[in-house]
């Protein structure tokens, strides 16, 4: 059994790591107090989910895992994208970036709000070792939100069809099955178990 240390202080987050990794017999525990929230202020998600499990590990000086998710809107040019947290400003909710997104998207048409969420997973040990993998979901914007479940801007996001329906309508176990970060999780778990992965 791997354990690691979170970088992540996000319930949602800590539960789909979980939900995807403890059948593959990895388990990840929570940051633990006293170590602080890691900047995200670098120019790409690999730089940043790099950058928060490498400080992790050497502060907690055990293995760490963290991720970082953009969300990439075609019509605004790859927008918000690494900078998807603080869209509206410094200290953005949720509902802070949703509304701004769909401000900035008044008059798109259906057919033009194309985007899609990337999740790059970094697991860095204490001695500066770091493993990357990334997973990808495509669809688009709604026009307004649906659904209660998730967080961040899932219930702006709609699959392609022939489902249609945002993320935020789907059941926990539905999200981690097509979502980008299961994907880049269940990639992690191919990684750990590849004979390469063993000292990770
Ligand atoms: P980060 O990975 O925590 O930096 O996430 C960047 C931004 O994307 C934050 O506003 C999150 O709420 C949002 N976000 C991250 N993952 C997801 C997701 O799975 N669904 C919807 N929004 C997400």
């Amino acid at each position: 059994m791997t354990t690691y240390v979170a970088a992540t202080a996000n319930a949602h987050k800590l539960e789909e790591m979980r939900a995807v990794l403890t059948p593959l017999g990895v388990t990840i525990d929570p940051r633990p107090a006293g170590l602080p929230e890691v900047d995200e202020d670098a120019d790409t998600l690999e730089e940043n989910a790099s950058h928060k499990a490498l400080t992790i590990a050497r502060r907690a000086g055990r293995p760490a895992i963290a991720d970082d998710t953009g969300l990439f809107v075609a019509a605004l040019g790859g927008r918000p994208g690494v900078r998807s947290a603080r869209y509206a400003g410094e200290s953005a909710s949720d509902a802070d970036n949703v509304a701004k997104l769909l401000v900035e998207l008044r008059g798109v048409a259906s057919g033009n709000r194309g985007a899609y969420f990337r999740t790059v997973i970094a697991v860095a040990q204490p001695t500066g070792e770091v493993l990357l993998v990334d997973g990808v979901l495509d669809g688009a914007i709604a026009l307004a939100p649906r659904g209660v479940g998730g967080f961040g801007y899932d219930p702006v996001f709609l699959l392609p069809a022939p489902d249609g329906r945002t993320l935020g309508e789907l059941s926990p176990e539905e999200k981690n099955a097509l979502s980008h970060r299961g994907r880049a999780l269940r990639a992690l778990g191919d990684a750990l178990r590849a004979p390469s992965g063993e000292s990770v």
